[in-house]
């Protein structure tokens, strides 16, 4: 079954389809249209507003916290009980290093703030911080999918391979969309599979 959709599409295979082709002209438009440049670097609502602008024609929670809780392969995401509590300590958190940024990233995708979109729109809210901070970002297209989703599984226990893999795909070509775009392509690195609702605790 297909997650509920302003589209009206009941199929998953076809949700996913619509939903990727949507987001992605979304965040070209984001990107193209200055948007991004006004968005504060590792701020909460600047990955709300990043999240509303990709999904709001796809779901009524573009740009809303869950609300519910949820969980991917063995692990669950932050408990939705606490879910608010942790956002406030992670936007607290230093950004001003590689490590710290991405040390902040992975934090933030362990609270995975939203129902679905949580790669696509904090990989973006990633992007944004390296710009501000160190002038840099990462092309996507450096990263392999597979390692990618490994390192994002090990994270909340072993940050290591992540940083691994992003700071070999740091580049200064902070401008280039075809460098932004990787970030949120289908064939790279969404995932056509949603998150699962796990009970209620
Ligand atoms: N087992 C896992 N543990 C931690 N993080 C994960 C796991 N599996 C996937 N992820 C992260 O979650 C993201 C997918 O979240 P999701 O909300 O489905 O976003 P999207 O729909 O944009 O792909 C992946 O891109 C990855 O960063
Ligand atoms: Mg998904």
């Amino acid at each position: 079954m297909a997650l509920e959709n302003k589209l009206g599409l009941t199929d998953s295979a076809e949700l996913a389809r619509e939903e990727e082709r949507i987001s992605k002209k979304r965040a070209r438009e984001l990107f193209e249209n200055g948007m991004l440049d006004r968005l504060e670097a590792g701020r909460l609502s600047s990955l709300k507003a990043i999240h509303k602008y990709l999904f709001d024609d796809i779901y009524d929670f573009a740009g809303e916290l869950r609300t519910v809780n949820i969980s991917k392969g063995n692990f669950r995401f932050a408990p939705r009980m606490y879910l608010e509590a942790a956002l406030e300590s992670i936007e607290k958190m230093p950004q001003s290093t590689f490590d710290e940024i991405v040390e902040k990233y992975v934090e933030m995708n362990i609270a995975h703030p939203f129902r679905e979109g949580n790669g696509r729109s904090t990989r973006i809210w990633l992007d944004l911080i390296f710009k501000a901070e160190l002038n840099a970002v990462v092309d996507w297209s450096k990263v392999d999918k597979d390692d990618y989703l490994l390192a994002m599984e090990r994270s909340p226990v072993r940050d290591i391979e992540i940083k691994h893999i992003l700071r070999a795909a740091l580049t200064y070509e902070v401008d280039s969309r075809e460098v932004y775009m990787k970030g949120i392509d289908h064939s790279y690195y969404y995932e056509g599979y949603t998150t699962f609702k796990t009970e209620e605790l």
